[in-house]
């Protein structure tokens, strides 16, 4: 019998959406995903690509990180790219977390962060999220320790969607020790109306130990290619490269990528138009009794009161309507649901009135 690491039981099986052979078209609403096509100029530039798949990519990724670097204003050297924002995590967990070291994160959050500790053997420190589905900052600095390499906030968070403005998180980094490092994933950032994307930018030149992780996955539309960035200290980008492949992005990846950071103007229609669905979706869910947290991300976290969970999500699948239950992200009695289009919405809202 074939053998594995000791750590290999404790790593949680990523949560799949439940599927159903439905006859019909899926309206898929599960993994926050954009409901919009990848701009035409991306199409070409990804087209134009693959002449050269013979060739490996660019493993320095340096014309990807000099666009990033021109979108962000900080410098290539502190630039670290991967196959999605996942990859960045997993080798940060590799590269920092060892038995004996601490990762503190709050929970519900993204579904990644267990497996880090998981397959280092670090602790888990999991803080409750308060009674809104914010994050407890003041009690999450309070497991901070000795033993702390890593503290991960997500903002805004999955699955509840809630959003800690960057001055709130400037003044709590700046309390926290200096050997600890911060990494605020900000896959949703565009979505939120709290700030302008680029506010949080400015902590990083206060904050030596801040990393700051986006992807291309969501308002890009690019989450079927993987590839996401950290802006992050220098010896943080050394070291993510150190411990995983050498060519983790892909060369279609990195050209999609290159083209998608010229066309801001697509961006901002995006997420134009996901606020207008957010603000649909959120009344229509008010109007039949459904309590959501405020969402500041391209989905919602519904409170489902004393109904069956897995009536309505099961119900919901049979109908072709794809959303996650919430006792697999962390809390039952819930859903989540991304915006789609307005039909896909609506397709939503009218199965989910067959089932209340
Ligand atoms: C909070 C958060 N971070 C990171 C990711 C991973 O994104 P990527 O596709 O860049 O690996 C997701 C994906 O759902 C996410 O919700």
């Amino acid at each position: 019998m074939i053998e594995f690491n000791r750590h290999l039981d404790d790593i949680p099986v990523y949560p799949a959406a439940s599927t159903y052979a439905f006859e019909g078209e899926l309206v898929k609403l599960a993994s926050n995903e954009t409901p919009y096509p990848p701009h035409p100029q991306v199409l070409e530039a990804v087209q134009a690509e693959l002449r050269t798949l013979n060739r490996y990519p660019d493993p320095a990724k340096a014309k990807l990180r000099r666009a990033v670097a021109d979108r962000t204003g900080v410098p290539p050297e502190r630039i670290a790219t991967g196959n999605g924002s996942c990859e960045i995590l997993l080798a940060a967990a590799e590269a920092m977390l060892e038995p004996g070291a601490e990762l503190v994160y709050a929970w519900p959050a993204f579904s990644m962060y267990p497996q880090l500790a998981a397959m280092t053997g670090a602790r888990a420190i999991e803080v409750p999220l308060n009674d809104a589905g914010e994050h407890d900052l003041e009690a999450m600095a309070a497991e901070v320790n000795a033993a702390t390499r890593l503290v991960i906030v997500c903002n805004p968070n999955n699955p509840t969607a809630t959003a800690l403005a960057p001055s709130v998180l400037d003044d709590w980094i700046a309390e926290l020790p200096r050997h600890v490092a911060v990494i605020v994933d900000e896959a949703y950032v565009e979505f939120s109306t709290l700030q302008d994307p680029d506010d949080s930018l400015d902590l990083l030149e206060r904050h030596p130990n801040l990393i700051l992780l986006r992807t291309f996955s969501k308002v890009y539309g690019l989450c079927g290619l993987r590839v996401g960035y950290a802006l992050c200290p220098e010896p943080f980008r050394l070291a993510v490269d150190r411990v995983r492949q050498p060519f983790s992005v892909n060369a279609l990846a990195q050209a999609a990528a290159i083209e998608a950071l010229d066309h801001q103007d697509e961006v901002e229609r995006r997420v134009e138009q996901t606020v207008i669905e957010r603000v649909h979706v959120e009344s229509e869910l008010a109007e039949r009794g459904l309590d959501t947290t405020e969402s500041q991300a391209n989905f919602s976290w519904v409170s489902l009161g004393d109904r069956d969970e897995d009536e309505i999500v099961d119900g919901l699948a049979r109908l072709g309507v794809i959303v996650r239950a919430g006792k697999a992200l962390g809390e039952e009695g819930r859903l989540r649901v991304t915006y789609g289009t307005r039909q896909e919405n609506d397709r939503f809202l009218a199965a989910l009135d067959t089932l209340l």
